[in-house]
């Protein structure tokens, strides 16, 4: 099997494209990040992120095309973040990705932004598997869910924080949650520990919880620190892995989604 699918991420304040070749692995990815646009403002503005995102996305597709040395006719299908994020942002490239599908006659599908995150410890070397508990802990939300398949995801606890060291605390609180030591979680499989999402990146977050984790004999797997934060190949690698199952469409109707429960997915 070499379907290959270009994944589209414009969920926030990054670009994101990425080619992913079943069988083969990650062809190339590349993204720009707004950082810059919106640094003067003090946070995204999210009318200046879609604009950004519309003048991107076109030069970003040659990039990752040439850098994979493939042409756009062999590109089998075309993922793109549906939700959660900015509208407008989100809009940018599902309407991209629609239309590009459209013109190629492939199939399009909307991904879960936190999907991507939780199976991008997939894309390293080595890989949990199946299944395996996820903590999600991205811009706003920590999240921490049982993952026991592709669309498997039973959320086990959450938390809004609004300081990133919150998180961090909330995040140990969390493990003590996911691990109360009684009959259930002692349940065979669940002793990987998967850390996905922006804050994932964090160095001491990670040595903290490799040592609680170590004590419970258990280990904890990281995306490399290039996917923790948003990017494409997060997208594209879920996407392949949904296209594969069959999903997808070839019917080009598109909505996006800003507000977007993980665990209440379906497609
Ligand atoms: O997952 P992400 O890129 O976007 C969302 O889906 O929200 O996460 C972005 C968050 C930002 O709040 C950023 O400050 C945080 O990840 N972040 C970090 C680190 N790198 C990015 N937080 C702590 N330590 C880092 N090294
Ligand atoms: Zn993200």
């Amino acid at each position: 099997m070499s379907f290959i699918t270009l994944g589209i991420e414009s969920s926030c304040d990054e670009t994101g494209l990425a080619l992913y070749q079943t069988g083969h692995g990650l062809l190339a990815h590349v993204l720009h990040t707004q950082v810059a646009l919106h640094n003067e403002y003090g946070g995204v503005v999210p009318e200046l992120a879609s604009r950004d995102h519309v003048q991107r996305i076109t030069p970003l597709l040659r990039q990752v095309l040439r850098e994979a040395d493939k042409s756009i006719g062999q590109i089998d299908g075309i993922a793109y973040t549906q939700g959660p994020g900015l509208g407008g942002a989100l809009l940018v490239g599902a309407s991209s990705a629609n239309a590009l599908a459209y013109a190629l006659d492939i199939p399009s599908i909307g991904i879960h932004h936190l999907e991507g995150h939780l199976l991008s410890p997939l894309l390293a070397d080595p890989a949990p598997q199946f299944p395996f508990v996820a903590l999600l802990v991205s811009g706003g939300h920590t999240q921490l869910m049982c993952v026991d398949g592709i669309g498997q995801y039973l959320l086990l606890g959450e938390t809004v924080d609004d300081a990133a060291g919150e998180a961090f605390d909330k995040s140990a609180k969390l493990l003590g949650l996911g691990y109360p030591g009684g009959a259930a979680l002692a349940q065979t499989g669940l002793n990987q520990l998967v850390v996905a999402g922006g804050v994932g990146a964090n160095q001491l977050l990670r040595s903290k919880l490799n040592t609680e984790m170590g004590k419970r004999g258990g280990t904890v797997f990281y995306p490399d620190l290039e996917f923790c934060t948003d990017n494409g190949a997060m997208i594209a690698f879920a996407g392949a892995l949904r296209f594969a199952q069959q999903q997808g469409s070839k019917n080009y109707r598109f909505n996006v989604k800003p507000r977007w429960n993980l665990a209440q997915t379906t497609y």
